[in-house]
């Protein structure tokens, strides 16, 4: 479990111990002295800056390197005119890729204006041998680019950075070490991501993945659980645990242990209300994983179970290993033991070889499933997947008609599903003040749903029941019940 640093007792001249994290914790009592140098020379603080482009896990790495970088003493700020700059990239698909380059340049005007400062790049997108050699061709600005293996390090990287001018390059391939008790700093003060495991064995052939976060590595389930009773103690009541293909948690481990399993351990944690998790094969969602749901007060009403196509034949070009029938089974014996959960998914539109009547397939289980809300995506070649180099790419103007017939009906659905909920009363937890209306906040339901009500900061956190007065199609408008029936 992390525990506060104790910088004064860390030896900065003797030389850095070789275990971790001790090692890191050395590293980051060398920084801060720079940023005493720094404090004495500007007369304020350096600010540091980090932005998360991908998805929840990289979110969660970007709260590692913010506690990192607060740990050091640098002031956090969302402005991208700081000291220090981190973009965490993400990779999946080419327009997340393309963003990266365009933001760099802009950072570039930042630096000219401000020589000392540090631009780093970390995360999936680093993976890429070819995006590296780009970088060091193209944007001889950037500092420090390390990858997602090796993120632990980042306090001796930094260290080496603000000791030299040259560009700095740590990319690891893959690894199987997971280094645990480092800082992070939250996002939300009530609510986290917790990673259950790291990296994907699937090599679904459409997707990059699997070969920028390595192999599946779980972690220990002691270290998973003393994680989330310190959030609890520190005012967490929402987690959400993380991982590429959560079904498949504690398959390698020296005791292994099923995902149901450790959920129900962690539905033992008194004071927890929430617990949320991402993402669900379905290749690997068990029966016994059906029951602990249906049987826990915590476990929110959401199960993401990702689609990608209806087509048994593409699914099977996808290597998903499922085919339509039993999808369609699965959700069926979901709806059945759990009613009023909400099914959400992806759906992949335009891969190779994709016929009208394969995506009439995927149509087809949309209709079925009757999803409560769904990604779309239209497909994109990564460089390395076995997809990029299947024949038959589907030309850009048949993918782009079936993307809007497939939101159009996707749409549709969710806002029917949505209605139903009308007029009920549910319970929300209460994270932030809306944007457009300071005198709402927004809430979101068990469901994952989103609710705006009448309210103050002082209810961010909490868990509140209201009723659904207004359907909006994808939220609500809440209305404030009589308090004693806040009290049940
Ligand atoms: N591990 C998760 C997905 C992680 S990526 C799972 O298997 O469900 C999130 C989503 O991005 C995927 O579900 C998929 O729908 C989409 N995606 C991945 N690679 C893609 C590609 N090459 N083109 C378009 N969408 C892609
Ligand atoms: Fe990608 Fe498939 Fe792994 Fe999900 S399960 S991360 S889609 S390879
Ligand atoms: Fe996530 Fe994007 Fe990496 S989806 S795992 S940040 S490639």
């Amino acid at each position: 479990m992390y525990n506060k640093i104790n910088f004064e007792k860390i030896l900065i001249n003797s030389n850095p111990p070789t275990e971790e994290p001790d090692r890191q914790y050395y590293f980051m009592a060398k920084c801060r002295e720079r940023i005493k140098d720094f404090e004495q020379k500007n007369s304020r603080l350096p600010k540091a800056c980090v932005v998360n482009m991908g998805c929840q896990m990289n979110a969660r790495d970007s709260e590692k390197l913010a506690g990192i970088l607060k740990e050091i003493g640098y002031l956090m700020t969302e402005e991208e005119q700081a000291d220090v700059v981190i973009y965490n990239t993400c990779t999946v698909r080419e327009n997340a890729n393309l963003k990266v380059y365009g933001r760099l340049g802009y950072l570039n005007g930042f630096k000219k204006k401000n020589p000392d400062m540090k631009i780093a790049l970390c995360g999936c997108m680093m993976q890429e041998p070819e995006v590296v050699e780009k970088i060091k061709k193209s944007y001889r600005f950037v500092d420090l680019i390390f990858g997602t293996h090796n993120i632990y390090k980042f306090p001796e990287l930094l260290y080496t950075s603000l000791q030299s001018e040259r560009m700095v390059i740590d990319i690891w391939k893959d690894t199987d070490k997971i280094v645990e008790d480092l800082p992070c700093d939250r996002k939300y003060s009530f609510k986290s991501g917790v990673n259950i495991m790291f990296g994907c064995n699937n090599f679904c052939s459409y997707c990059i993945v699997p070969y920028v976060r390595g192999r599946e590595r779980s972690r220990n389930p002691e270290d998973i659980l003393a994680e989330i009773r310190r959030l609890v103690a520190d005012g967490v009541v929402e987690i959400m645990l993380l991982g590429q293909n959560v079904n498949s948690y504690g398959k390698n481990l020296e005791q292994p242990m099923s995902f149901a399993e450790l959920l129900r351990n962690i539905e033992q944690i008194e004071g927890l209300e929430r617990i949320r998790f991402m993402t669900s094969h379905p290749k690997d969602l068990s029966d016994e994983l059906i029951q602990v749901i249906k049987h826990s007060s915590k476990i929110c009403r959401h199960l993401h179970l990702p689609l990608q196509s209806g087509s048994s034949r593409i699914l099977k070009q996808m290597n998903r290993r499922y085919d339509k029938e039993q999808y369609l089974a699965l959700a069926d014996r979901i709806r059945r033991e759990i009613p009023d959960i909400a099914i959400t998914t992806d759906i992949i539109v335009g891969f190779p070889g994709e016929t009208e009547e394969d995506f009439l397939e995927t149509m087809d289980v949309v209709q079925k499933v009757r999803y409560e809300s769904a990604f779309t995506f239209i497909y994109s070649k990564r460089t390395g997947t076995p997809a990029a180099v299947m024949e038959d790419q589907v030309p850009e103007d048949v993918v782009k008609n079936r993307f809007d017939r497939l939101l159009k009906e996707v749409q549709s659905i969710a806002a029917e599903k949505a209605a139903k909920l009308e007029g009920s009363v549910q319970e929300i937890l209460v994270e932030e003040i809306n944007a457009q209306d300071a005198s709402l906040v927004t809430g979101r339901l068990s469901n994952n749903s989103v609710v705006h009500v009448k309210g103050n900061p002082a209810m961010i956190g909490t868990l509140k029941k209201v009723r659904l007065a207004q359907c909006k199609g994808f939220y609500y408008i809440g209305e404030d019940i009589k308090e004693e029936d806040n009290e049940e």
